[in-house]
């Protein structure tokens, strides 16, 4: 039984993470898609939000279950014995910033390989950051994340925008 940890913030789930996840059930027996804290970042969802989405957005994947980590990934990685943590990788931009964790990661916990998978190009130019300012200013972005989870977006980019 090979686990695969899919980290993110998911904030909120895109149509690529969702392609990385499905792609990434392909491969191990069982898949965690992990909300998970970038301190770098400030989120517009709670964690309990984005596992929210994140479930429904991968209902239909029987063997990826969703749960949320606030802490260092490494440990949680070690906690559940998963073998490998999956990253897609969109343009050469990520790359040095995911290399950097990867490298990190691979100290803290060596037992654990990262797999980067590459998106499609359909995906190539997708981030969560973009498709919040897309639906903050009343956009379409039905193109962009799971219908299960299109509503949450609207609303609550809609009032935030209705807000300034
Ligand atoms: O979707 P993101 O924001 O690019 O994902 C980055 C994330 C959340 C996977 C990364 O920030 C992370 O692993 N955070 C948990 C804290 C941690 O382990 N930091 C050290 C990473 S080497």
């Amino acid at each position: 039984m090979v686990k695969a940890i899919c980290p993110g913030s998911f904030d909120p789930v895109t149509k690529g993470h969702v392609d990385i996840i499905t792609r990434a059930s392909g491969l191990f027996d069982q898949v965690i898609a992990l909300v998970v804290i970038n301190p770098a970042k400030s989120p517009s969802f709670t964690p309990q939000e984005r596992a929210s989405m994140l479930t429904r957005a991968t209902a239909h994947l029987p063997n990826v279950q969703v749960d949320v980590f606030k802490g260092l990934l490494a440990e949680y990685v070690r906690a559940t014995g998963a073998r490998a943590i999956v990253k897609g990788l969109r343009a050469v931009s990520d790359f040095e910033y995911e290399f950097q964790m990867a490298l990190t990661n691979k100290k803290l916990v060596p037992e654990a390989e990262t797999v980067f998978l590459n998106t499609t190009s359909e995906n190539m130019y997708l981030n969560s950051s973009l498709v919040k300012q897309v639906a903050s200013f009343g956009g379409d972005i039905s193109d962009f994340v799971p219908a299960t989870i299109l509503p949450d977006v609207q609303l609550r980019l809609c009032d935030k925008i209705k807000k300034v």
